[in-house]
């Protein structure tokens, strides 16, 4: 442990709160209550998972005392990093030694491709304690194989049986947890004597529904960019000369950008999901963010700054037809294509494939836009949404439009940008108190889980708004938060993604500000994450979870 922060020595000997019913582990009793449907499909679903459909939710609770025989667990990290993964990790490791000093904890290296490919190694006391409350996913590496078919499986579980391991804790976002339970319904079906449960992580927040409040590393990522935007806000309204425009991370959902737009009064910021909902074109767009800078200008104010979420681009109707458009093309005409190698013949090729309306649009577009386009595609042939820059392309738009409204008199100010993407600054943050305390009881709960011997489920804990003391940890089964949806070309059983609801409470709470942030410099500056200190600053919960707030009895 050499070389290490004074910060992060104090934050060493943190000792995450747990919820009242988790102090102490022997004494946890599991309650099943209600038996759970599906979001929907529920005949599909019951016919994929005949074994582990319609389980019933779990509730803890303190009971008597009990002896528990040793178990062995395996753990992995996987997709992308979010701040907390250690305390999940040591939660388990914590409370299985509690439980039976003999339990053993392996952790499987870089994700799922791990345990097909046996790559592990045996969690201890002095591993554990050099990552206790810090960011990252280093103790054990994480990764994005997909663990979805019967052969991996039966691999895994050859892996899992040389170490006597009978569970499987994956901790993951909804891909990973729709793989967890197809994983777990192959076990029960073949009697494998391996329990499979799920840990709800990732930045982007949209793994949420009503057993699961909020998943681990929102709080802290969003709280490291709100810091990074006060500060360029800042920067903007002392020196009056620039627009920031900021893409922050989500892939798809805009729960990030939302936050931070709420957090700090952003001018401007943008939601996929209103796009989506209210058919804007990217010119809409363009129009809207040009009408806000006049205004702004009209009133002395030539700078600003407008918070774009990272997945805008497949949220705008007439783009998403064009990528998909440009997706079937590449693939109809792959062989001619990478006989092409100037990226400008590449681009014109494209543009003689596409129909009408699409080659007008796809013509619009700044040259390096439409390249990043076409440049790389993913293992299934797909264009790499998230490497478009989209934030250098509304730049460019809007500088357009703006030249436009002064050629017609509408502009006299002056326009000069800045561009930002914000993502990975946040991803591997120490953990607030929030997660770190929220982390380290999901790891707890998954052991309790794992004792009683139950299969198929994730780890969920209300109440997440209020004190910690007063969290409810228990068990929702994988397959109630999933529906079918077509992926790929099929049909798929799979955990619904939680996009924003435009009826929600944290989104009417920007359309209730919007004219007003756009205008006014009301900046909020929410400074840097504070570990140390009264509650009201240290334990500061989301906006989004402050909105979202529920508080149940059980
Ligand atoms: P997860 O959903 O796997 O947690 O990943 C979230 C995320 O950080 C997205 O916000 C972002 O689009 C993506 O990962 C980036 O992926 P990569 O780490 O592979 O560049």
């Amino acid at each position: 442990m050499n070389n290490i922060s004074n910060l992060q020595k104090a934050r060493y000997e943190y000792k995450p709160k747990l919820p009242n019913v988790l102090k102490n582990i022997s004494l946890v009793k599991v309650i099943k209550g209600k038996l759970t449907s599906s979001v929907s499909d529920a005949d599909e679903l019951k016919n994929i998972f005949p074994n582990t459909f319609g389980l019933p939710l779990i509730n803890f609770e303190v009971g008597e005392k009990q002896d528990s025989e040793p178990i062995n667990v395996a753990v992995i990290l996987s997709g992308g990093q979010a701040p907390g993964g250690h305390n999940v990790i040591a939660g388990i490791y914590d409370s299985l030694k509690k439980l039976n000093s003999k339990s053993k904890l392996f952790g499987f290296l870089g994700g799922p491709s791990g345990l097909i490919d046996n790559e592990y190694i045996e969690m201890s006391e002095n591993l554990i304690n050099e990552f206790r409350n810090t960011g990252g996913f280093d103790i054990i590496g994480s990764g994005r194989t997909k663990l979805e078919k019967e052969e991996q499986f039966e691999k895994v579980l050859v892996n899992l049986k040389k170490l006597n391991i009978s569970a499987l804790v994956i901790i993951g976002g909804d891909d990973s947890n729709t793989n967890a339970g197809i994983l777990a319904e192959y076990y029960v079906k073949n009697n494998s004597g391996v329990q499979v449960i799920g840990v709800p992580k990732t930045i982007d927040g949209d793994l949420k529904n009503d057993m699961i409040e909020a998943s681990f590393g929102f709080d802290t990522a969003t709280k490291v960019y709100n810091e990074l935007i006060g500060n360029i806000q800042r920067d903007a309204n002392s020196a009056k000369k620039y627009w920031h425009f900021i893409k922050l991370m989500g892939r798809s959902a805009s729960h990030i950008a939302l936050e931070c737009g709420l957090q700090t009064h952003a001018n401007i910021t943008i939601i996929s999901e209103e796009v989506e909902k209210k058919h804007y074109s990217l010119q809409d767009i363009v129009e809207y963010i040009a009408n806000v800078i006049v205004k702004r200008s009209d009133a002395g104010k030539d700078f600003g700054d407008v918070i774009i979420p990272e997945g805008l681009i497949e949220f705008i109707p007439d783009m998403k037809k064009l990528i998909s458009s440009i997706n079937n093309l590449l693939e109809a005409n792959k062989v001619e294509f990478e006989k092409i190698n100037e990226l400008e013949e590449k681009r014109k090729f494209v543009l003689s494939k596409l129909e009408n309306d699409l080659q007008n649009i796809y013509a619009m577009l700044p040259k390096d836009i439409a390249s990043q386009m076409i440049m790389e595609r993913d293992p299934h042939g797909n264009v790499q949404v998230s490497l478009i820059e989209t934030e250098k392309l509304l730049i460019e738009l809007v500088g357009k439009k703006l030249s436009e409204y002064k050629k017609a008199g509408k502009y006299n100010g002056k326009f000069s940008a800045r561009n930002h993407f914000f993502g990975y600054e946040g991803r591997c943050a120490a953990p607030t108190n929030f997660d770190a305390d929220y982390t380290y009881s999901l790891g707890y709960s998954a052991t309790v889980l794992i004792a009683a011997k139950v299969t198929a489920y994730m780890v969920s804990i209300r109440n997440l708004s209020m004190e910690s003391s007063k969290w409810l940890p228990g068990g929702v089964p994988l397959t109630s938060m999933m529906n079918i949806e077509n992926r790929k070309g099929g049909n798929k059983p799979v955990i619904k993604k939680a996009l924003v609801e435009l009826e929600g409470k944290p989104f009417k709470e920007l359309v209730a500000n919007r004219s007003k942030w756009e205008l006014e410099n009301d900046y909020v500056y929410q400074g840097s994450i504070q570990y140390f200190g009264p509650s009201e600053i240290v334990d500061k919960r989301t906006r989004t979870l402050e909105l979202e707030k529920v508080h149940t009895k059980h």
